[in-house]
């Protein structure tokens, strides 16, 4: 049976990429520190601090979310999912990694599976073309935020709370309202108890960007007919793997037999020892490019930060970026490849991608000799055999390059995949010295937000960039 999900981090160590990678003896030095990342993750969820590892196991939650799906009246074709950062990424990812390609732009019939949208932005020309598209009574809308308070999210929901009354009723419109958010408290806890809007809850201790297996991923999910369990058994099969069922196994511990304390540990020490604090997340699945996105926010927000968790102040983090392959072999590569030895290339493939599309070896590529070589080749092969030439050419170049491949790209594997990533966000936090989990940063974002809109209670905070005429040319 193919493995769901596999770190190859041979092109991060010495037997890939020489003296550029991390030797034996360099594995040997941080093996028990990358350790005592996984026995820092473990204490934190023995007391209470982190629930993203238990939701696997949450079964429940994700039988309401599929009754909530199966029971939308069969007209509903459409799901919004209003909510930006954790609350929109997560679901995005999982709906590009497992619908249908281009399943917004196919004709819907009546009931599962629904297409999604989201907006993510308050770009107001997006929301007014979304307003424009979307059916009044065909539409859903997912209002999605833990806080509850976020600016963005509260202004989409006003608009379409007033859209909706306006075009069918408050009672009608009460019923294509769902709010995902905190259990007990916020602002949108109090509108959709007030309202008598059908609700789901994420769990206090987990955290925006970890939330993707909670009803903020799985509610969308569901309404757009994946699999969500076998999303949550391939992030359980991870977890077992990679942390264990319920204490941390001694292979957890082991830096070279844990793909996701390899990952952490080794893009730790690429940017600590080796001055390369840019990692590119690189797909060559069009489907995980969204997950790449994902990651971009999970080992951002995770992992930069001004204070260590002793208080000294440190400000560090490593800049994630998405690329896509092959098309930014035409843009991005002549960097990746010539540039400053600043970054790590992690590579994401996947052994079967389920369909290919033959290249004909017609009338066309028969009259033209440079075409020949294409000629009866699969677009997959095409784009599989551009993943092995560019991380044979980096690595021939000595660049520091990762490997990460899905059996296919299916439930269980983008599940594994998830779980494995948000693993190594939490083992990377305590090698970094930081806390990643929190997320000082937005927060003040979200406070000067509320200022500059003048809300009660923040005008203390409002503030304007610097601006000296002299230099605005
Ligand atoms: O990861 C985080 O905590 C943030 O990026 C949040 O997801 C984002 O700010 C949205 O927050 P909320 O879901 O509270 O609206």
């Amino acid at each position: 049976m193919t493995a769901p999900c596999t770190f190859d981090a041979t092109g991060l160590v010495a037997a890939g990429i020489g003296d550029a990678g991390a030797s034996e003896a360099d594995l040997d030095a941080l093996a028990a520190a990358a350790a005592a990342a996984v026995d820092t993750t473990a204490a934190r969820r023995a007391a209470g601090d982190i629930g993203f590892l238990d939701l696997p196991d949450d079964r429940a939650t994700a039988r309401a979310c599929l009754d909530y799906a199966r029971a939308l009246p069969p007209e509903v074709d459409t799901m919004v999912v209003l909510g930006i950062g954790g609350s929109s990424l997560g679901p995005r990812a999982l709906y590009s990694a497992l619908a249908r390609p281009l399943d917004p732009l196919r004709p819907r019939a009546p009931g599962l599976p629904r297409r999604l949208l989201f907006p993510d932005n308050v770009d107001p020309a997006t929301m007014a073309a979304l307003l424009e598209v979307c059916h009044p009574e065909r539409t859903v809308w997912n209002v999605v935020t833990k806080s509850g308070g976020t600016a963005e999210t509260a202004a989409q929901l006003l608009v379409v709370d007033e859209w909706l009354t306006r075009h069918l009723g408050a009672e009608r419109a009460r019923r294509l309202i769902v709010a995902t958010t905190d259990p007990h408290k916020g602002a949108l806890r109090k509108t959709a108890e007030a309202r008598g809007w059908q609700t789901f809850a994420v769990p206090p201790s987990v955290g925006g960007r970890f939330s993707v297996l909670t009803p903020v991923g799985l509610l969308p999910a569901a309404v757009a007919g994946l699999d969500v369990s076998g999303l949550l058994d391939g992030a359980r099969a991870m977890r077992d793997r990679a942390f264990g069922p319920g204490a941390v196994t001694e292979a957890a511990r082991d830096v070279r037999r844990n793909p996701a304390l390899a990952l952490a540990a080794l893009l730790h020490w690429h940017h600590a020892v080796k001055g390369r604090p840019i990692v590119v997340m690189m797909s060559y699945v069009d489907a995980l490019y969204d997950t790449a996105d994902w990651f971009r926010q999970l080992w951002a927000e995770s992992l930069g930060k001004e204070k260590a968790t002793d208080g000294r102040v440190v400000e560090t983090g490593p800049t994630p970026v998405a690329a896509r392959g092959a098309t930014d072999q035409h843009s991005q590569l002549q960097l990746y490849a010539e540039g400053p030895r600043d970054k790590v290339v992690v590579f994401l493939g996947a052994r079967e991608r389920g369909v290919e599309v033959t290249i004909p070896a017609g009338a066309l590529a028969s009259s033209q000799p440079d075409y020949a070589y294409l000629a009866g080749r699969g677009m997959g092969e095409l784009l599989d055999a551009e993943l092995r030439g560019t991380m044979a050419s980096l690595l021939g170049r000595r660049r520091a390059v990762g490997h990460l491949e899905l059996g296919r790209v299916d439930a269980e594997g983008v599940g594994a995949l998830l779980m494995l990533l948000e693993l190594a966000t939490a083992y990377a936090g305590p090698l970094y010295g930081v806390d990643p989990y929190d997320q000082p940063g937005v927060e003040e974002a979200k406070r000067l937000t509320f200022a500059a809109l003048g809300r009660d209670g923040y005008a203390d905070l409002a503030r304007a960039p610097v601006r000296d005429p002299r230099y605005v040319l």
